[in-house]
């Protein structure tokens, strides 16, 4: 597959087969994600990659937490208030847009809503999660390295027919997830996925999200 065809296929993944994923492979996803740009090459992440019963541990421990209702400690605020109401509402829509299509896959298949609802928080039974963390003491501009790390890794696991996740959700429950994993408190969870086969029987292997318009999205400056 060559890069643009890479790009264009990969989609996220919320369905795996129980398959595991070998340390070699995984090691290979680990060394895409390290060579990412990263400003003034700082590398600033460092990855926890789960498996096995430790990662069914976690996902038990995960959807307990929701069940409870437990305070969350989110390390990296996912959404914000307030700001302009025009932006606000456009963002809002489009996760509502997500959301209702994702259902009506769902609904249309006559599987139950909570394999989508509860599904982050179990990291959607994948065989491998993986969180990635950064010094507590590093600024908000290491984000943008992390995120330039976790899509290479997304890419090059789609150009080896992996299927990945990117996961935010289960990330409320930060706290329960350091204690679990053994995360020191100097580190921040900024990022986290799952990782693994995708179920080629489940309509959300094949669930596309949709895009807006590039004329939308783009100012043309100084171009004839
Ligand atoms: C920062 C971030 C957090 C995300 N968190 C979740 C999540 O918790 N659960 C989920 O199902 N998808 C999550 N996603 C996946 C997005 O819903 C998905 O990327 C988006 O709908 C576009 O679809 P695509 O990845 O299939 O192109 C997240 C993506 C990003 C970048």
């Amino acid at each position: 597959m060559d890069i643009m065809e890479t790009i264009r296929t990969r989609r996220s993944i919320r369905a795996y087969k129980p398959d595991s994923i070998s340390k070699k492979v995984m090691e290979e996803l680990l060394q895409a994600a390290i060579m990412a740009p990263s400003g003034s090459n700082t590398q600033p992440w460092k990855f926890y990659v789960v498996a096995g019963e430790r990662k069914r541990q976690l996902d038990n421990l995960l959807l307990q937490c929701l069940d409870e209702g437990r305070e969350t400690s989110n390390e990296l605020q996912q959404f914000r208030e307030g700001g302009d109401e025009a932006v606000q509402e456009k963002m809002s829509s489009r996760r509502q847009e997500l959301t209702r299509a994702i259902f009506d896959t769902l609904r249309d298949n006559d599987l139950p809503i909570e394999v989508f609802v509860k599904g982050s928080f179990k990291y959607f039974d994948a065989p491998v999660a993986v969180f990635i963390t950064m010094d507590q003491s590093q600024a908000e501009g290491s984000l943008l390295s992390i995120g330039a790390a976790v899509e290479n890794l997304m890419l090059a696991a789609c150009a080896k027919g992996l299927g990945t996740c990117w996961i935010g959700m289960a990330l409320m429950y930060s706290k329960e997830i350091k204690q679990n994993l053994g995360i020191p408190d100097a580190e921040r969870i900024v990022s986290s996925f799952c990782l693994g086969y995708p179920d080629p029987e489940s309509p959300l292997s094949t669930f596309k999200a949709t895009r807006e318009e590039m004329s939308s999205v783009v100012e043309w400056i100084g171009w004839e």
